[in-house]
């Protein structure tokens, strides 16, 4: 998608689209809205006043001028109540009529930058939520339909009557541009079936986003990863046909010498596809699970948006992947496993897969003496039950001014996190009579705060925090929050991107 910003106003341009805002509960549109409506005779006060549009946030209405102006149709996006508004109110409004005008296969918009006029938002994040917004709001998964749409939203302008705020504006546009197809990136390889969103197809994938940026890549296979002793990741592994891949994406920033600063490590889970193993999941539960991957997609777009960005800061991508599959080697419920720091770990339930292959993925961290590792993983259906789908996704972390940071990053970023507290008696509910521990506890309760204090065994010798993106990374026909709709939602991209952007 092409992003611009252009100084002039709205009513003056050409489009297929138009597109302006109001503000729920107003009797009278203000602003761009009001100028445009005075060009089109009144229209759009008309159906304010009929009560059929009120400007709830995302609601749509399309008029069709008879020849005032040169755009083809109008669209008038809600922004809800004007006291409730905020910058990611902006982002959604920006989505919703961006997939208007896919829906109606428009090739051009141009819009206004919502709530840089009324709103009081700066410039600057304005501009960038309208474009993430477009980005998000405009994103198709099509490839596997056979009449895939030949109209694509391919030019959007950001128009801005203040040639002061233009400058100001086209940062945050490019900025906003970046995220959105960072994250669109990341859901497209959620989105893509577990017969071709291999592990070797994430590797080829992080392989090709260091060939287009200027970044370092490595992938190890079985052979390497036996010598170096991920008998966590190896076990989970062994039940596939695919072979596994620890996946490794290094960003140093042009200046750096390679190892002169501590980086930040993000760790993102790669499970291809989880059935579960031998404690098999539902048949109902288990076709959304080609989104396992999702913590690992969203790291490989945040690597690929710091690139992007040019940040100062260097940046790791680890992601281990495997499938969680079922065969005549799939590793057993009591099996012992040997993670990379010589821990032994009692698997009591196949199905907790995604904290072994972390375990092997966090203690492989160390090596780079980390500034912080922050890992992404949809870790445990009990996340989804303590926050909701499309609520929150779940942070955990003992380093208070990384928990901060993140905590910050995710209300710039919209993409909601809530901590949940990491209790040392989690720890204890998986002693193991075998093995220095149990890979489950055994029952439900505070399954996402045994799953955290799991992993805390394994992430030690530097800050950390681990992500619980399971509520997030995915949007389902019956879920009441999906802004930017259904499928793969790129959680996890525009979180870490906006974090790691503000790092110092
Ligand atoms: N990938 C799942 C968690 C999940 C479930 C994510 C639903 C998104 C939607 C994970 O591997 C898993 O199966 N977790 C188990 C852990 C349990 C066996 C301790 C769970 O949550 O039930
Ligand atoms: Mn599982
Ligand atoms: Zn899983």
């Amino acid at each position: 998608m092409n992003i611009t910003v252009t100084q002039g106003g709205i009513v003056e341009q050409s489009a297929a689209a138009l597109v302006v805002n109001h503000f729920e509960g107003l009797q009278s549109p203000g602003g761009a809205t009001r100028a445009l409506d005075s060009k089109l005779g009144g229209a759009i006060r008309a159906f304010i006043a009929s009560g059929d549009f009120k400007g709830k946030l995302g609601e749509t209405a399309v008029l069709y001028p008879h020849g005032e102006i040169l755009a083809t149709r109008v669209i008038v996006v809600g922004l809800g109540r004007s006291d409730e508004f905020s910058l990611d109110r902006a982002r959604q409004a920006a989505g919703a009529a961006a997939a208007k005008a896919v829906g109606l296969g428009c090739r051009s918009m141009a819009t206004v930058v919502h709530g840089a006029g009324a709103g009081g938002l700066p410039p600057r994040s304005a501009a960038q939520a309208v474009a993430e917004g477009s980005e998000l709001g405009a994103y198709q998964f099509g490839e596997y339909k056979s009449k895939s749409p030949s109209k694509v939203l391919s030019n959007v302008a950001l128009i801005e009557m203040d040639a002061e705020k233009v400058a100001e504006m086209e940062a945050g546009a490019h900025e906003g541009q970046v995220l959105g197809e960072c994250a669109n990136f990341a859901r497209d390889l959620v989105n893509q079936p577990p017969n071709v969103c291999t592990p070797s197809y994430l590797a080829a994938k992080a392989e090709q986003i260091a060939a287009a940026f200027g970044l370092k890549s490595k992938v190890f296979g079985v052979s390497h990863m036996r010598e170096l002793g991920m008998g966590a990741l190896l076990g989970v592994a062994e039940g596939s046909r695919e072979a596994p891949q620890f996946i490794v994406l290094e960003y140093w920033p042009g200046a750096t010498q390679i190892g002169s600063r501590a980086p930040v490590v993000l760790v993102g889970k790669g499970i291809t596809f989880d059935t579960g193993g031998y404690s098999i999941k539902q048949a109902n539960d288990m076709p959304e699970m080609k989104s396992d991957m999702a913590g690992g997609a969203a790291v490989l777009g945040a690597v690929r948006a710091a690139a992007m960005l040019n940040l100062p800061l260097p940046v790791v991508g680890l992601v281990p992947a495997c499938e969680n599959m079922i065969n005549g080697n799939a590793y057993r419920p009591a099996d012992i496993l040997t993670a990379l720091n010589g821990k032994t770990i009692e698997i009591t339930n196949t199905d907790a897969e995604g904290r072994l292959i972390l375990a092997d993925a966090l203690v492989y961290a160390k090596q780079y003496n980390p500034e912080a590792v922050i890992d992404m993983a949809t870790l445990t259906g009990a996340a989804m039950i303590a926050l909701g789908r499309g609520g929150a996704a779940a942070v955990f972390s003992e380093h208070e001014p990384l928990q901060q940071r993140i905590v910050e990053a995710a209300e710039s970023s919209g993409e909601r996190v809530w901590p949940l507290p990491l209790y040392p008696d989690y720890r204890e509910w998986m002693n193991s009579d075998v093995a220095d521990i149990k890979n489950s506890a055994g029952d439900r309760y505070a399954g996402v705060g045994a799953s955290a204090a799991f992993l805390r065994e394994f992430a030690e010798g530097y800050p950390w925090a681990h992500i619980d993106i399971a509520p997030m990374a995915y949007a389902v026909a019956g879920q009441k929050v999906k802004p930017y709709g259904l499928g793969a939602t790129g959680f996890g991209v525009r979180l870490m991107a906006t974090l790691l952007k503000g790092w110092e």
